[in-house]
């Protein structure tokens, strides 16, 4: 755990020093939870939002995508329940004065649950070597046993009171559990509040005229006020979906973890309107699709699991997680939610507005069914990192650090270097990437020795090093090196731009999506 702490650490501070996220505002010492994308982060967010898109909108002929604003209509959010009910249960630690959001301190218990019993399964297949039976140890050792009892009935307790949105029960359960703040180790403890988590602002010139608006804490709303005029104005027939990648805005309490959880975040949300009835049989569907895009990765398909949700939200009759494994546990990436047909004909009350299709197979009107996927654009971006990150020792005793992400995803994906900056040389890589910069990103470096210049491609994760020598000179020929292998081999100029746009095709991973 302490090890995986390390790592974690060591991303963020990688992350900063090589141009992919800094903390916002940091010359006035930060902005608590807002973070700004550097040069390399923001090609790598791209190229995540085009993998996302593409998936959405090439790969399906029945899904579409907007753009909306920000700002919506204050009643929207009337209407979509969150002005009411958007809230996270806090709790204050007298002592520390630190505030908490109750349910993650459950949640946090029930981990230590899980973790104790993992140690004594490791103690104990360390100790009976090959001859271990982990179901039969699982299903015998006491201690296991005694910790999976508590673990079962905490979990039944918790599930019963967020289900309840029973605020003394969460605080009952946090003292019979005897959970300390970290920080002042006391179980000094407030009650339980709830707390909205909208951002608002005033909209207008004068003080009088002004309107409060909210910050969408979601992009989903603006797909379901535009629905119609997306079936309408695209003639789309049920089932269809509308796609959209945009910022999105919480008051986030417990703020942590780095980009994790951040108070302004992005979106990549599709909703999918379908018959009445038929909700669960896509719910399906689009579970194993999105799962497929994420493995398509080839980040390792031990490191996601579904977590069907305890508490469904306001809106929805069936909802899970993906879930990913970060250096702090397996945490959720996306959400995909079956969310009925709450949010249409909640507009439909409010607006005083049809929102009804006809469907012309059936003969009659009727207010679609939504399927939603909801996945984070930064959760995803930590996710990839986490993955990427490797510290490799080589033979030569040094450690490279390499980040080895998916090559469609790369910032770069090409860097082009003269060996020397005589001889024509700068001057035939300019040439070279006179040609490639029309397809990939490419860049330049003639500082410092080949292997500094490789390193510090390694560490931003740039699939190919190509190098301008002066064999070069004479027979048009230069080295490609490959950041996994480091293996380098002589290739013709004029193959290059087949072998590096081939590899780094966003085509590779759409076409693994479709694989079965
Ligand atoms: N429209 C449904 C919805 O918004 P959600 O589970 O609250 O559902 C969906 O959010 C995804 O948005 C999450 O799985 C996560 O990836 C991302 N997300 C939510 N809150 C976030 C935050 N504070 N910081 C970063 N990403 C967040």
């Amino acid at each position: 755990m302490a090890q995986q702490e390390d790592v974690f650490k060591k991303l963020v501070s990688h992350s900063k020093e090589y141009g992919f996220v800094f903390q916002s505002s940091e010359i006035y010492d930060g902005l608590s939870a807002v973070y700004d994308y550097g040069q390399n982060g923001v090609e790598l967010k791209n190229n995540i939002k085009k993998y996302w898109w593409d998936s959405m909108v090439l790969l399906h002929e029945n899904v579409v995508g907007i753009d909306s604003a920000i700002f919506m209509h204050p009643t929207i959010w009337k209407a979509s329940g969150h002005v009411d009910a958007f809230n996270d249960p806090l709790i204050d630690n007298k002592d520390s004065k630190k505030r908490y959001r109750a349910d993650v301190l459950i949640e946090d218990q029930l981990a230590k649950y899980d973790d104790k019993i993992n140690k004594e399964v490791e103690k104990a297949a360390k100790k009976f070597g090959d001859d271990f039976n982990e179901d039969e140890f699982r299903s015998t050792n006491k201690r296991v046993l005694d910790n999976q009892a508590k673990r079962v009935a905490l979990h039944e307790r918790f599930a019963q009171a967020l289900n309840d949105s029973n605020l003394d029960e969460l605080r009952q359960i946090i003292v019979d559990e005897e959970i300390v703040c970290p920080i002042s180790g006391t179980k000094n403890w407030t009650e339980v509040r709830q707390f909205n988590l909208m951002f608002s602002t005033d909209m207008g010139s004068t003080a009088e005229g002004a309107m409060k608006v909210f910050l969408r804490p979601e992009t989903a709303q603006g797909i379901f006020v535009n629905y119609l005029n997306v079936q309408k104005t695209g003639r789309m027939k049920i089932p269809f979906g509308i796609a959209q990648i945009g910022k999105a805005f919480r008051n986030e309490i417990v703020a942590r973890q780095f980009i994790f959880r951040m108070r302004e975040f992005e979106q990549m949300e599709m909703q999918f309107f379908v018959r009445p009835g038929e909700e669960l049989k896509w719910f399906d569907l689009w579970k194993q699709t999105r799962l497929k895009w994420h493995k398509a990765l080839g980040l390792g398909d031990q490191k996601y699991r579904f977590h069907d949700h305890d508490k469904l939200a306001h809106y929805a009759n069936a909802a899970t997680d993906i879930e990913f494994q970060m250096p702090f546990g397996f945490k959720e990436v996306e959400g995909i939610h079956s969310r009925t047909d709450f949010d249409l004909s909640s507009h439909e009350e409010y607006s005083g507005k049809k929102l009804q299709y006809f469907d012309p197979e059936l003969n009659k009107s009727y207010v679609p069914y939504v399927i939603e996927t909801s996945i984070g654009v930064d959760r995803m971006f930590l996710s990839v990192m986490a993955a990427a990150y490797t510290e490799e020792k080589l033979e030569n005793g040094e450690t490279r650090v390499v980040l080895k992400l998916p090559a469609p995803l790369a910032p770069v994906k090409v860097a082009v270097m003269p060996l020397t900056k005589k001889d024509g040389m700068p001057e035939k890589a300019r040439e070279i990437i006179d040609d490639l910069k029309f397809d990939v990103k490419c860049q330049y470096d003639e500082k410092d020795s080949i292997g500094k210049r490789y390193r510090r491609q390694d560490a931003i994760g740039t699939p190919f090093c190509v190098t301008v020598d002066h064999q070069t000179l004479q027979d048009n020929t230069v080295t490609i090196r490959h950041r996994d292998t480091m293996q380098q081999e002589r290739v013709a100029i004029d193959q290059l731009r087949s072998i590096i746009v081939d590899y780094v095709s966003l085509r590779n991973l759409l076409k693994k999506i479709k694989e079965d």
